[in-house]
């Protein structure tokens, strides 16, 4: 099986590559622009394998896509590649609606044109898995879940790009016959995350003991998914997943933010015990515009149709996360020291 995985240096797509080489035995295509959030380091364990090649490639290029697609002829797509914080979609939209829009639409009609020359024996089998989030469906009040018929009621410029591409992935399997899928996924965490989301940028300020922040009264609620397990997620769905559907994973893991900052401070403090205790070191600041209250999945469409589940608990997956950091300084000191040093992100002028 040969997978052209898109935006495969980034935090998910690094996972993705890896379990497809090192656990399926697959071959792995990475295409990927190689932004600031990009990482090549994060595919050190199958970088220099036969199986693996790095294409360095903007999703936006048409013609780039073509050749990629007639020079590697892959079995199926999972593309990943996007712009993919909410925050900086808020001051600087434009980079959201090129990538994860106009990107994901050149590469669907690059993968048409590619399909419908395939044999038929090949075109039973090709699968383009799209990547999406959960923030597509907007934000839930105390009650309830999303599902998979959710109505999208997206409220970030991010949110809102990427439920565009989810409808031109569903409209290229309606109208073209591209056998698509698309997954929803809640928010993951785990090693190899550029730290400007919030896990990550609370733990490298809490190994510095820098201030934490904590956006609005930090009661915003987001389910928690390790992404190891959502790669596999993914990769089951190349196998199992129904053509023209979609998959909602999560963890089952419902967390204030102010109980994830809270839960890292103890988990640092355990770790390297220093004078003070972390939590004091949480710092409430101005809120994200337009903040989603709370976000939860209903994933028992992908317990039941593929046989997927989480396999750790929040707890055990952020104490692994925070050892990772603690021992993995040279894979983020490169990000923190030059690429983005942890400042805050998306606030309008008038909040400043
Ligand atoms: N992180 C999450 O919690 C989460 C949750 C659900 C879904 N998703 C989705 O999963 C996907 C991956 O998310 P992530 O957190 O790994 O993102 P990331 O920001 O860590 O990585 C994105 C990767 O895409 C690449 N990329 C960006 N623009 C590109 C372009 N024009 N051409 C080629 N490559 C490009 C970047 O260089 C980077 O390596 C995204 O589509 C995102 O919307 C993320």
């Amino acid at each position: 099986m040969r997978v052209l995985v898109t935006g495969g240096a980034g935090f998910i797509g690094s996972a993705v590559c890896r379990g497809l080489v090192l656990r399926k035995g697959a071959a792995v295509i990475n295409v990927d622009k190689l932004t600031y959030a990009a990482n090549l380091a994060s595919l050190a364990p199958i970088q220099g394998l036969e199986s693996y090649v790095f294409e360095q490639r903007d999703i936006c290029d048409h013609e780039a896509m073509d050749c990629v697609f007639s020079r590697y002829e892959p079995d199926s797509v999972i593309h990943l590649a996007a712009e993919s914080h909410v925050d900086r979609s808020i001051t600087g939209s434009a980079t959201f609606i090129a990538t994860n829009i106009v990107g994901s639409y050149t590469l669907l009609e690059a993968a048409r044109k590619y399909y419908d020359h395939l044999s038929a024996p090949r075109r039973e089998r090709f699968r383009f898995i799209h990547v999406s989030t959960d923030e597509v469906y907007g934000s839930l009040g105390a009650a309830g879940y999303f599902r998979e018929e959710t109505p999208y009621r997206p409220n970030s410029p991010y949110s809102a790009s990427k439920a565009a591409s989810d409808h031109l992935a569903l409209a290229w399997f309606k109208t073209y016959g591209l056998p698509v899928i698309v997954s929803n996924c809640s928010n993951n965490y785990g090693p190899f995350q550029f730290p400007e989301k919030l896990i990550p940028l609370t733990i490298l300020n809490a190994i510095e003991r820098k201030p934490l922040p904590v956006y609005g009264d930090g009661r915003n609620v987001r389910d928690w998914l390790h992404v190891e397990d959502h790669a596999a997620g993914l990769i089951k769905l190349l196998s199992e997943g129904k053509l023209g559907e979609k998959y909602n994973f999560g963890g089952d893991s419902e967390r204030s933010n102010l109980d994830v900052v809270t839960q890292i401070c103890d988990v640092v403090d355990k770790l390297c015990p220093g004078p003070a205790a972390r939590r004091s070191m949480i710092a409430f600041v101005p809120d994200r515009p337009g903040h989603d209250a709370r976000y939860a999945i209903d994933a028992s469409k992908a317990h039941r149709e593929l046989g997927w589940r989480p396999t750790r608990t929040f707890e055990q997956g952020l104490a692994e996360t925070v050892a990772w950091y603690l021992k993995s300084r040279t894979w983020w000191e490169r990000a923190r020291s030059g690429v983005y040093d942890g400042s805050r992100l998306g606030l309008l002028a008038t909040q400043h």
